[in-house]
C-alpha cells in the first residue's frame, strides 16, 4: 500500500470534538495519512510515506456533503426567478416546466448537463452529492434520471412524488397509486432514498406516509420535502416515519422544532432556496438549541436554488440564520453525512473516507467571511487529487 501524506497544513478541521480545538475539532500544524482512499492517521509530527502533498499552510476541511439535490434536469427557469423578483411568489407548479424540458432532452444532453454541474460542485469543495430523481413523473422518466444520477453518485433519491404531472390534473389520489405500483417497483433497484414533497400544490400527508411507507417496503430509507412554503404537517410525518431527514424546515412550530430534537431525523436546511424564493429563512436556532441535528445542502434545482455553492450556503447559514461559523461548517460536513446516514464521510479521522478541501485560506471562518469568491484551492476526494484551482492552488493567502 502506498501511504500518502498531505502536510503543512496550517489548520486541520476534523469535525471531531475529541481531538481537541472546540466543536470542529480543529488542529494547527496537523499532517494526514492516507491509505487506500481512507485516512489512516492524523497527526503534528513528520510521518513516513510514499507520496506527499504540501499544502503551503493552508486551511483543510472535511469535503462538504451536499445532502440534497436536484442534478439531473434540462432547461432553466430564469424568467420564473426575475418574475419572482418582480413579486410573483414561488408555487411547486415550476416542477412541470422542468419536467417537459428534461423529456425533450436526450441522455447524452442530461449526462452533459449534470456532469457540469458535479464538476462545478466539487470546485466549490463538495465530495459527497446527493442526486433525486423528481422530473419523469412517470416509471420510465423517473428510472431514466436516477441511471444517469447513479452515473455521478451512490446516493441517489426516488422522488416520483415530486408534482402531479399535467396528464393526471386533478386525479393526484391517482397518481400516487401509479407512483406506489408501478413507479417504485422500477425505480427502488435504483436509489437509496425515497422522497415527496409535502406542500399545498403537490402531496397531502396521506399521499406522502403511502409513498414513504412503500418505499420504506421496497428497503428504501425515507426523506420528505417538509415545511418549505408554509406551516404544514411534513416535518411531524417525516418524524413518525423515522426518516433520515426533513428538508426545508422553513416553517416550523414549537412541536416540529420538538419532534426534530427528540427524533433521528436531521433538519436539512436549504437556505438557497429560501433565498431565491424570497421566503423567510429557517429557524436554525431554535433548532440547535433544542438539540436538533442540523443538515446545510444547496438545493440545487433549476426553480428554487440555481447553486451547487456550499460556500454561499454556509455565508446565508452564518449571517443570516445566526449559526455560529463552526454550526455551519459542520452541518455542511458531519451534518450532511448524518442525512445520508454515513459515519465515514462529513469528518477526517482513522477510517474515513479522504476527502478533503484544501482552503486558499489560512481558516475555516474565510468561507464565510470572504463571500461570492473562489476559495476553493484543491479537493481530493478518496486520496485523489480531483481539482487542483490553477491560480489559488499556488498563490500564497
Ligand atoms: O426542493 N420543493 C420542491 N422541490 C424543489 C424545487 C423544484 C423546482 O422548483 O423545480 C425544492 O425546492
Amino acid at each position: 500500500v502506498t501511504a500518502l501524506a498531505i502536510e503543512k497544513i496550517g489548520l486541520l478541521v476534523t469535525c471531531d470534538p475529541a481531538a481537541g480545538g472546540g466543536p470542529l475539532g480543529a488542529v494547527p500544524d496537523a499532517t494526514v495519512v492516507v491509505e487506500d482512499g481512507a485516512v489512516v492517521a492524523v497527526g503534528r509530527s513528520p510521518v513516513v510515506a510514499d507520496e506527499r502533498v504540501d499544502v503551503g499552510g493552508r486551511c483543510v476541511l472535511p469535503g462538504f456533503v451536499d445532502s440534497h439535490t436536484h442534478l439531473v434536469f434540462a432547461g432553466d427557469r430564469a424568467d420564473e426567478f426575475a418574475a419572482r423578483m418582480a413579486g410573483r411568489p414561488y408555487e411547486a407548479g415550476g416542477i412541470r416546466t422542468t419536467a417537459a424540458a428534461t423529456a425533450a432532452a436526450s441522455d447524452d444532453e442530461l449526462r452533459r448537463l449534470a456532469a457540469a454541474r458535479r464538476v462545478e460542485a466539487r470546485r466549490g469543495g463538495t465530495t459527497t452529492i446527493e442526486v433525486k430523481s423528481g422530473y419523469g413523473l412517470s416509471a420510465a422518466g423517473e428510472a431514466r434520471l436516477l441511471r444517469l444520477a447513479g452515473e455521478l453518485t451512490a446516493e441517489t433519491t426516488f422522488l416520483g412524488a415530486h408534482v402531479v404531472p399535467e396528464s393526471f390534473a386533478g386525479r393526484a389520489d391517482d397518481y400516487v397509486e401509479l407512483v406506489v405500483s408501478s413507479m417504485l417497483p422500477m425505480c427502488a433497484p435504483l436509489a437509496r432514498f425515497v422522497d415527496a414533497f409535502c406542500e399545498e400544490g403537490a402531496f397531502d400527508a396521506d399521499q406522502c406516509r403511502a409513498v414513504l411507507s412503500a418505499g420504506t417496503g421496497a428497503g428504501l430509507v425515507p426523506k420528505l420535502h417538509a415545511n418549505q412554503l408554509r406551516p404544514g404537517p411534513g416535518v411531524q410525518l417525516a418524524v413518525d416515519l423515522g426518516s433520515a431527514s426533513a428538508d426545508h424546515c422553513t416553517h416550523l412550530t414549537d412541536a416540529d422544532v420538538d419532534a426534530l430534537a427528540g427524533s433521528g431525523t436531521v433538519a436539512t436546511l436549504l437556505p438557497a432556496a429560501d433565498f431565491s424564493t424570497r421566503q423567510p429563512y429557517p429557524p436554525a436556532r431554535r433548532l440547535l438549541d433544542a438539540g436538533a441535528t442540523v443538515a446545510l445542502a444547496s438545493n440545487c434545482n433549476p426553480g428554487s436554488s440555481n447553486t451547487t455553492s456550499m460556500a454561499f450556503v454556509i455565508a446565508l447559514a452564518v449571517r443570516e440564520m445566526a449559526m455560529t461559523v463552526e454550526e455551519a461548517v459542520r452541518a455542511a460536513t458531519v451534518g450532511g453525512a448524518a442525512a445520508l446516514r454515513r459515519t465515514d464521510i462529513g469528518r477526517i479521522g482513522p477510517g474515513a473516507r479522504a476527502d478533503l478541501v484544501v482552503l486558499d485560506a489560512p481558516s475555516y471562518t474565510h468561507v464565510a467571511y470572504r463571500p461570492g469568491v473562489p476559495i476553493v484551492a484543491g479537493v481530493l476526494e478518496a486520496g485523489v487529487l480531483r481539482y487542483r484551482d490553477p491560480v489559488l492552488w499556488s498563490s500564497g493567502h
